[in-house]
């Protein structure tokens, strides 16, 4: 009866408005018509407005890691030595990729659960000031952190430097204007806040990043900003795009510009914190301790005594319901909600519940109850306020 059902709340995918679903249906049209055109020049516009920038933006066909591996590409000399900041799993992979698009990296890494600070990425470029690029990740998704890129970007820009940020799990769900707070590449997914399929990487670039790409010498065909950027000036791409995930991300829009950035934003932040308050009454640890540094896309429960996947398994096959456990070190010792994209204060009261259940079903002394009751009245003080 219920093989295909499946409530996601892992951080991604996540899961996709019945507009957007429809969207995708759109019967297909060439990628060098005036329909196709016409779509691409409204999507790149909107993502323009929602990252903030005067710069460039370019929609490319593959997930997140690729939209990371081609800012590198782009952005980085080979042999330069760069500094990549690491907060955890994303983190190290960020380092990884661009070591293997031939930079010279140099990392900053803390403990899983731990937040980036600025001030040691000062020290740390002041004492290597060879390098030019940082890379650091904005929603650290296996542990549920958000870096301070803000304060962040600052200390780079100080320096002269360029900031890359992997916003993959916070875009939409979290502030990073690029004009404002001088970052100079933003790199997402399609299959996170904005609830798509997987398939799609937006990356934003800043106009002076747009500049320093010209002087690298081009070794990537597919991955080309440069390129990318030239054709969407005449409303076109240098390949065919995905053009059905095309459709969707302009349903995807079009509800965001219903709902304005801002409250959405908020909303990120209420069920963040619904979710935080509904964890700490049931009893269980947040695996990032205070408020300020936790994502208000994914929270992590833990670190936990107990064996957390056999928690999961009962709310995935009993209650429909699939969380996210652990990665590398952290695997059956934590658990991660993803909160963001097309999810609302009622599907954290639904997750709360069903969480509690799976406890008390798994032998541990639960009070039913209690976590739904404190998100409650988190979602009715906020509710009171208009959030
Ligand atoms: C912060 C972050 N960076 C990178 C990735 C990799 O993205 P993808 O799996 O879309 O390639 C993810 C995926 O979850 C992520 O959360």
């Amino acid at each position: 009866m219920f093989a295909e059902k499946t409530v996601l709340r892992i951080p991604g995918p996540t899961p996709v408005p019945p507009e957007v679903a429809r969207a995708m249906g759109h019967a297909m049209v060439g990628h060098r018509s005036s329909e196709f055109s016409a779509l691409l020049a409204e999507v790149l516009a909107d993502l323009r407005a929602l990252m903030q920038t005067s710069g460039s933006v370019a929609i490319l066909a593959g997930t997140g890691t690729a939209g990371l591996e081609t800012a590198l590409l782009n952005l980085v000399q080979p042999n330069e030595e760069i500094l990549s900041v690491s907060t955890g799993n994303f983190g190290d992979r960020f380092a990884d990729i661009a070591s293997r698009v031939g930079a010279t990296v140099r990392t900053l890494s803390y403990e899983w659960g731990q937040a980036a600070r600025a001030e040691d990425i000062e020290r740390a470029l002041a004492e290597q000031p060879g390098v030019k690029v940082v890379l650091v990740t904005h929603c650290e998704t296996s542990t549920g952190v958000l870096n301070d890129v803000r304060a962040i970007a600052e200390v780079v820009h100080r320096r002269g430097g360029y900031l890359v940020v992997d916003a993959v799990s916070s875009f939409i769900g979290a502030p990073l204007p690029i004009d404002e707070w001088r970052v100079d590449v933003v790199v997402t997914g399609s299959q996170k806040a904005l609830g798509l399929p997987p398939g799609l990487t937006l990356v934003g670039v800043s106009g002076r990043a747009a500049e320093r790409m010209k002087e690298i010498p081009r070794r990537t065909l597919y991955f080309d900003l440069v390129r990318y950027f030239k054709d969407a000036q005449v409303d076109t791409t240098p390949f065919t795009p995905p053009v059905s995930l095309v459709y969707g991300l302009q349903a995807s829009l079009a509800l965001l510009r219903q709902e304005g950035l801002q409250q959405a934003q908020r909303r990120h932040l209420l069920l963040r914190d619904m979710t935080r308050a509904g964890v700490r009454a049931i009893g269980l640890p947040l695996l990032v301790a205070q408020d300020a540094d936790a994502s208000p896309t994914v929270t992590t429960v833990g670190l936990l005594d107990f064996d957390a996947d056999a928690v999961r398994k009962v709310m995935k096959s009993e209650l429909h319901v699939a969380i996210a456990g652990g990665q590398k070190h952290l695997a059956g010792k934590i658990l991660r909600i993803g909160h963001m994209g097309y999810i609302d204060a009622g599907d954290v009261l639904h997750y709360l519940a069903c969480l509690e259940t799976a406890l008390a079903k798994t032998g541990h002394a639960a009070a039913l109850g209690a976590g739904v009751a404190a998100a409650q009245e988190v979602y009715l003080r906020h509710a009171h306020t208009g959030h």
